[in-house]
């Protein structure tokens, strides 16, 4: 019998138990974009409530800031790198096709016990990861598990294209997944996706479709392309959507959660989601105006400044809401243990 299942505590309840973060060094503020492309900081505020976001070094990977918020995450869990059985990072902005980059973050924090893979379900990458997580600590097939999400945008976006590259920003954010301590945890998630929208949002060149040639390059494949509009709508949708499914999975009602934690990647989406979902504004945790979006990185970064900040508190019921390119989309539910 675990030590778990003796001390009577929920049947191997996977819980966050410590969350780190790392944002680079340079900032970019609104003022710096209106030198390099045909854009305002009062059109930037307004449609986006982004002020500023950090973009990494031209040295520093994604891997780089991933091993980075992994160390602190460890710290804040009181774990060691070498309990870590399981390494996971959701990015779209790997260092390289292969060795994945939580191959090389185990490397960089000496986690040899650790498999290690990625997973890509763009912005929504981080929940999906630590349902993956979730599900192998719950099953008993391990203790501890590492979840990352990580983003060098900058690596993908097009410098001259004003409508994408005000928007988004870099870093990490990682969490010591294990079983619950004290029966809280996470209590349920819900995911989905719908590839019939992929080109939405997407990175076209680079891969197996239209590998690194002069001409993907001429043509700038490599950069980010999206249709912001559309975006916006099915966004707003689908995370409400996603809102009040797991709320009904979980068997709790809006007013029980204490903070929710969307995607970071307009203010006008938030809010609007908020709205519709009943709940009220204050209650969600917004840093979208000092990170812009930095894809999967964007809710563990921001669990990360609730938690520190003491905006989540123990007993804490706390939502993930996200929504990304592919489409997917998720939420997930936990009660913060501390
Ligand atoms: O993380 C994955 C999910 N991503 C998202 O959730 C992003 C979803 N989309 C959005 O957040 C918004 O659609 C944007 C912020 C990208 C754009 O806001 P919008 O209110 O939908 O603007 P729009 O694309 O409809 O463009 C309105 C106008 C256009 O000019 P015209 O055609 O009306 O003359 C654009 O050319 O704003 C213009 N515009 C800009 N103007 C100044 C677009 N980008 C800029 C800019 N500065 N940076």
């Amino acid at each position: 019998m675990s030590e778990l299942q003796k001390s009577g505590a929920s049947a191997q309840r996977a819980a966050i138990v410590g969350t780190g973060s790392y944002a680079p060094a340079r900032v970019m503020t609104n003022a710096d974009f209106e030198k390099i492309v045909d854009t305002t900081d009062e059109w930037i505020t307004t449609r986006t409530g982004i002020k500023e976001r950090h973009f990494a070094a031209e040295d520093e990977a994604t891997s780089d800031m991933a091993a980075e918020a992994a160390r602190r995450a460890l710290q804040a869990a009181g774990a060691a790198a070498d309990e870590v059985e399981m390494i996971v990072v959701a990015t779209i902005t790997p260092d390289m096709p292969f060795p994945n980059t939580a191959c090389l973050v185990q490397e960089k924090i000496g986690a040899r016990k650790a498999f290690c893979f990625d997973i890509e379900a763009a912005c929504s990458g981080f929940v999906y990861a630590a349902e993956i997580a979730r599900r192998f600590v719950e099953g008993g097939a391990l203790r501890t598990a590492l979840v990352i999400g990580a983003e060098k945008m900058s690596s993908m976006i097009d410098w001259k294209d004003r409508s994408t590259c005000v928007l988004f920003g870099d870093g990490a954010g990682a969490a010591v997944i294990q079983p619950s301590r004290d029966g809280r945890g996470i209590r349920g998630a819900v995911l989905h996706s719908d590839g019939s929208l992929g080109e939405l949002l997407m990175v076209p060149g680079g891969g197996s479709r239209a590998p690194a040639s002069h001409e993907s390059v001429d043509k700038g494949l490599h950069f980010l392309k999206m249709q912001g509009r559309e975006v916006f709508k099915y966004a707003v949708n689908n995370m409400t959507a996603a809102a009040l499914e797991v709320l009904e999975k979980t068997g709790l009602k809006k007013d029980q959660i204490a903070c929710v934690i969307p995607h970071q990647a307009n203010h006008r989406i938030i809010k609007a989601v908020a709205d519709r979902v009943g709940i009220p504004l204050e209650r969600f945790f917004i840093n979208v105006d000092r990170y812009g979006n930095t894809s999967a990185a964007s809710v563990i970064i921001a669990l990360d400044e609730a938690v520190r900040s003491g905006r989540v508190r123990p007993g804490d019921l706390v939502m993930f809401l996200v929504f990304g390119g592919g489409f997917t989309w998720g939420a997930m539910v936990l009660e913060w243990s501390g």
